[in-house]
């Protein structure tokens, strides 16, 4: 729904009764490039309006234990020349869900319920709404907020994984995929000078769209994605193909959340009773190494790792962020009412925060990118190279993100 027929359609008296005087912003989870400039565009958009913006330090820790620190006042002072600046100016936090918060009892740290603690904070020091800048784990939390009896809240989504849903792309992401496709360029004089398989592993957790769009603009040969399950066999074959090509190296782009066929994620860290999932990491060097068994050829692997959410944003995300931002104030003073700003169709829409709740967008295999990748004889590791998986000559939609 856009965003004038989602005002044309409230209900004016209910909906229009309480002005926005004063917002809480924070943001939550893994940072992203671009989350200093939504804050930037959130302050001036609100400083227009004659609004008040705080910023909750760490997540929702500023507003649970901040004390008078916890806070900080954005006005337009303090979100000058932050723009395209990386990080966050609030910090964030990735143990900091309110209904499972760290409290420490006895010596020990255990989760404890704080949403209800958090709601009276909030109302205690006069805030209208909260504009949760945040991933698919944070908009399941502001979700669960809203759901608690928070009255207003509109999420921005953010992540260099792009796998929100309800929104075509997230800012971050397109800073992560330059930054994956510099490396990979890199990777190729090496490779070639010393005639090796380098396998370098990209993030985005269970969805590929990181590894995917970088591989194929930094001219991978194999791409490994969570939404394909791959076997051995025909990277191996892709990689004598090239050899007998007079090709003696290859580049195999592998997502952290990409498996084996019947084989399960590689994993860092279990998480914990805070956070509570689990860190992917590792498959580049268990691939390398069974891709050197079986080849004979020398492999070496790499994490690219935070490389890729560190820096500034790029152009694309530094401008979305600020579009996200700015819909974001807008949104609640003229909707007033709770949801997610998305880019659907280049603009900017409104959805529903309980339809984005618990779920993520992956990569659809019947994108165009997808067969670009096929028809240029990228490797996805389920196919020996040379034939498609799926082979419609029409894309099933226009582009995948
Ligand atoms: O969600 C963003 C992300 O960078 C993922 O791609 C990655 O799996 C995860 O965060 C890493 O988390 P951490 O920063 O805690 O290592």
């Amino acid at each position: 729904m856009s965003l004038a027929k989602w005002i044309d359609d409230r209900d004016p008296p209910e909906q229009m009764s309480r002005p926005i005087r004063k917002i809480a912003v924070n943001t939550g989870g893994g940072d992203a490039p671009g989350l200093n400039a939504v804050l930037r565009a959130i302050a001036l958009g609100a400083a227009e309006r004659g609004i008040e913006v705080w910023g909750i330090r760490h997540g929702y820790r500023g507003l649970l234990e901040g004390g008078g620190e916890g806070l900080m006042r954005l006005d337009r002072r303090a979100v000058r020349g932050i723009m395209h600046v990386g990080g966050t100016i609030l910090g964030t936090a990735n143990r900091g869900d309110p209904f499972h918060y760290p409290v420490e009892r006895d010596g020990k740290l255990i989760p404890e319920d704080r949403a209800d603690e958090l709601i009276e904070r909030f109302h205690e020091h006069g805030f209208d709404a909260l504009i949760a800048i945040g991933g698919d784990g944070s908009l399941r939390i502001a979700n669960a907020l809203a759901e608690r009896g928070l009255p207003l809240i509109v999420g921005v989504p953010k992540t260099i994984d792009n796998d929100v849903y309800g929104t075509e792309i997230t800012f971050g992401f397109d800073t992560a995929v330059s930054i994956a496709t510099e490396a990979i360029d890199r990777l190729h004089t090496t490779a070639e000078a010393h005639e090796r398989v380098m396998v370098v592993e990209l993030m985005g957790r269970n969805a590929g769209w990181i590894a995917l769009r970088a591989g194929i603009a930094g001219g991978g040969d194999v791409i490994l994605i969570p939404e394909v399950p791959f076997s051995y066999e025909p990277i191996v074959e892709k990689i004598r193909e090239r050899e007998a090509r007079g090709r003696r190296f290859s580049i195999v782009v592998v997502a952290e959340g990409a498996t084996l066929r019947g084989g399960d994620v590689t994993i860092r860290d279990e998480g914990d009773a805070f956070r509570r999932v689990v860190v992917l990491g590792g498959v580049a060097e268990r691939v390398a190494k069974e891709l050197g068994e079986r080849t004979g050829k020398e492999t070496r692997s790499i994490v690219l790792g935070h490389l890729q959410r560190g820096g500034g944003p790029t152009t694309f995300d530094r401008l979305l962020a600020l579009r996200f931002g700015a819909a974001a104030v807008r949104y609640l003073v003229e909707g007033c009412s709770s949801g997610m700003v998305a880019l659907r169709n280049h603009s900017i829409d409104l959805v529903p925060l309980a339809e984005v709740a618990g779920r993520t967008k992956t990569v659809d295999l019947a994108c165009d990118t997808v067969i670009t990748a096929r028809e240029m004889g990228i490797c996805f590791g389920d196919e020996p190279s040379g034939r498609f998986a799926c082979s419609p000559v029409v894309a099933s939609s226009s582009d995948d993100a």
